[in-house]
Formats: structure tokens, sequence, C-alpha cells
């Protein structure tokens, strides 16, 4: 297996002592697009949190690396300079930081000169539909979810990532914004290369964002794979037939099915 992309073998997680992830094994090349789905509390976001070194989230067992690159010693920053980035579940807010800032301190970590960072960053709004008087807020402070979303994604395209974990970046947003977003991300994939790992529950993402294969986490497990084709077919049939029996009949009882 090439090692220049993610690399995840054998990952074993546990979250306030209850084993969450049971070994999961995956890997995202430069350029392409992996879609994880799964019924909710599955483990998509621990497997996004583990990864990114959230403390409270304990490996184990098992590796990850990028580029060959071991990521499970490294801090949480490390991981970012060897070209990780995410954009979470529920976009963290950060009082005292604005976006013009935190793309100044990227510009000079990277190394790139800093005379066109905050016309980057405006256009880069300006690509994805954001308002660019947003861009002077204390970061994701009083967005909503979708301009949230938005602004994740314009920091994305600046980070200059080599692989982007997405943890339902299509959640919140409305149709303009899901069709945009999901053009700069597959652009970066296109053109930059970028590898992403993009957990969805719906097709319509993968639609712009098209993956070369999906994979179904259940349980703390992946117990399917295929290719863009399953992302419709789950549409239809959803989890039932991944979910332990006791779920399943609870969730129809909540129905009165
Ligand atoms: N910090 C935490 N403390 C306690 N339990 C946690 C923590 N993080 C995750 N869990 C538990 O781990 C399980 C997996 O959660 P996770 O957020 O990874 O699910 P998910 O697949 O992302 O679900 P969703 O589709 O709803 O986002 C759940 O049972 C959740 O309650
Ligand atoms: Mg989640």
């Amino acid at each position: 297996m090439s090692v220049e992309g993610l690399v995840v073998q054998g990952l074993v997680v546990d979250v306030a002592g209850r084993e969450i992830l049971r070994g999961i094994d995956l890997a995202v090349q430069p350029g392409e697009v992996v879609a994880v789905m799964g019924p909710n509390g599955s483990g998509k976001s621990t497997l996004v949190s583990a990864l990114m070194g959230r403390p409270g989230y304990q490996v184990r067992a098992g590796s990850a690396t990028i580029g060959g690159r071991d990521l499970l010693s490294l801090s949480t920053s490390d991981r970012a300079h060897v070209g990780l980035s995410v954009v979470s579940q529920y976009p963290g807010e950060v009082e005292g930081v604005d976006a013009y800032q935190l793309v100044e301190e990227m510009y000079r970590t990277r190394g790139l000169p800093l005379d066109s960072f905050a016309q980057d960053l405006l256009s880069e709004a300006t690509g994805v539909g954001l308002s660019t008087a947003l861009l002077s807020r204390w970061l994701n402070v009083d967005l909503s979810g979708g301009e949230k979303k938005r602004l994740e994604t314009v920091l994305l395209a600046l980070s200059g990532a080599k692989i982007a974990l997405l943890d339902e970046i299509d959640s919140g947003l409305d149709i303009d914004a899901l069709r945009a977003v999901s053009r700069r991300v597959g652009d970066q994939v296109r053109q930059g290369g970028l590898g992403v790992l993009a957990i969805t529950h719906y097709a319509r993402l993968l639609r712009e964002l098209v993956p070369t294969k999906v994979i179904v986490l259940a349980g703390g497990k992946i117990v399917r794979e295929g290719d863009a084709g399953l992302a419709l077919e789950l549409e239809k049939t959803g989890y039932a037939e991944f979910l332990p029996e006791s779920q399943e009949k609870s969730s129809d009882s909540i129905f009165g099915l």
C-alpha cells in the first residue's frame, strides 16, 4: 500500500472507559475522496476526534500515518503541520481570534508571503457565498450553522492541508451553499491533490464530491465497503441491516411501525 496519504490500521479507541472504535482500517490517497456513512452513534466523529488528537479519545491499539509519518505521537498542532485539517461536526467558537488573524498565522507557518493573505481570504469567502463582514468577527462566534460550515471551508482552502477530515460538512447548509462548498472542496481534490475523508448522512454531498469508496461504520466497526453507488443504495434502504436487533426494535416502536 502506498504511504502517501492517510493510512489508518487497526485503530481501537476508548472514550470515557468505553470501547467506541473496534479496529478501523482505511486509507485515503492524495486526490481521493473516501466517504464514511453509518448510523448515529456508530463512531464516525470519534474517528475524527482520535485522528486529530482530541483529549479524552484514547487510542488503545493501531496506527495512523500521513505520508508515512506517525500521527498519533504528535500534538494536535503538529498534526496540522504535517497536513491534517479537520472540519468538525460542530465547529468550535474561538473568542479573541478572527479569520484574518488565523489566516495570517497560517501563511506565516507555511512560509508564504504575507502580502496576499487578506485578499485570498476575501476571495475564498466570496467564492462560497460567505459575507465578508463575518470575517472580522471572532471565529464562529454568533455565526449560523451554515455560515460556520462556509467559514470552515474557506479556512480549509487556505490551510495547505494534504488530508481533510470533513465531519458532516453538509449539515446546516442550504442548497446553494452545499453546492458552493462541495465544489470548492472538489476543486482542491482535483487541482490540489487534497485527500478527503467525508463523513455524511446524505448522498447529495457525494454528487459533487464523488467518492472512490464508501465505507459504512456501525457499532465501531467497518461493516461494509462499496463504490459511490452504495451511498444511493443506503439512502433507500437505511441502516436496519447493520443495527443490533434491540436497537432496530426500539426505533420501530418509537415510530409505531
Ligand atoms: N466525549 C465523549 N464522552 C462520552 N461518550 C462519547 C464521547 N464522544 C463520543 N461518545 C460516544 O461514542 C459513541 C459514538 O459517538 P460519535 O459521536 O462518534 O458517533 P457518530 O457516528 O459521529 O454519530 P452521529 O451520526 O450522530 O454524528 C456514542 O455512543 C457517543 O455517545
Ligand atoms: Mg458525528
